[in-house]
């Protein structure tokens, strides 16, 4: 990737569209700072200076329908930058990367804000905004967020990002084989064998989390028998 590199911007997957739109290849967008971060389900991202905020632009030869499997990659990829120095972190479905800070709390590490557009049988870009609280204080997060500073202490940042790439390029990438992304998953998941509320646009579907299914929805045994979630807003209640 080229790495369009900003002190201070609104917000790295804004300008990763853009790029995006204007056709440009193989480009990550990444902050020190962002003023405007976004998060899912239209919420504020807080992007203090410190953090590693960025959005690599992917062309994956794909149906759109298969998109949710490249959001769970990068929160593959980001667990496994995060276990590499020293924290184990663990994914909430669909891709918060959590953190246990040791009082039994789990707090969030990292979320990504997927988006992308299609056509009807193949994706034109792809932006995977992904964005982990590295050095900044747990104090400049909302409260229930953590930082690597707070887990670890603080790392290097370029360092970071580039195992995280690497990371996605394997689960990703042309040769990848998309199905072995669930594997990867699975084997990080603190979602699994939890009691699950889930706020999905169809409203609210709770019981236990049994499985993740291809391309990413989560399988949740309810009072009614197993129902597959493809989009929503996860809660661990036990
Ligand atoms: C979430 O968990 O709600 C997703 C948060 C995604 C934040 C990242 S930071 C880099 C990129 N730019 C943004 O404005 N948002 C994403």
């Amino acid at each position: 990737y080229d790495v369009e590199y900003h002190d201070r911007i609104g917000s790295t997957n804004d300008r990763a569209r853009e790029l995006a739109e204007e056709g440009v290849d193989d480009v990550v967008v990444v902050a020190d700072e962002q003023t405007g971060g976004r998060g899912r389900l239209d919420r504020e991202w807080a992007a203090p200076a410190g953090g590693v905020w960025a959005s690599p632009v992917l062309r994956p030869e794909r149906p759109p329908a298969e998109v949710p499997i490249y959001t769970l990659a990068a929160a593959v990829a980001v667990t496994r930058a995060a276990r590499e120095v020293g924290v184990e972190a663990t994914i909430k479905w669909p891709n918060d990367v959590l953190v246990n800070d040791g009082d039994g709390e789990e707090r969030k590490l990292a979320g990504i804000l997927t988006e992308m557009e299609g056509e009807a049988d193949r994706v034109s870009w792809l932006v995977l905004g992904i964005g982990v609280n590295a050095n900044v204080d747990r104090d400049a997060l909302p409260p229930g967020a953590t930082s690597l500073r707070a887990a670890v202490g603080d790392v290097d940042r370029r360092r970071f990002l580039q195992g995280i790439l690497e990371a996605l390029y394997d689960l990703t990438g042309a040769d990848a084989d998309l199905r072995a992304v669930l594997d990867a998953w699975r084997e990080y998941a603190s979602t699994l064998g939890r009691q699950v509320r889930v706020e999905t646009p169809r409203g609210t579907v709770a019981g236990r989390a049994v499985d993740v299914r291809f391309p990413g929805s989560l399988v949740v045994g309810t009072d009614d028998g197993e129902r597959a979630v493809h989009a929503g807003d996860c809660e661990h209640v036990r």
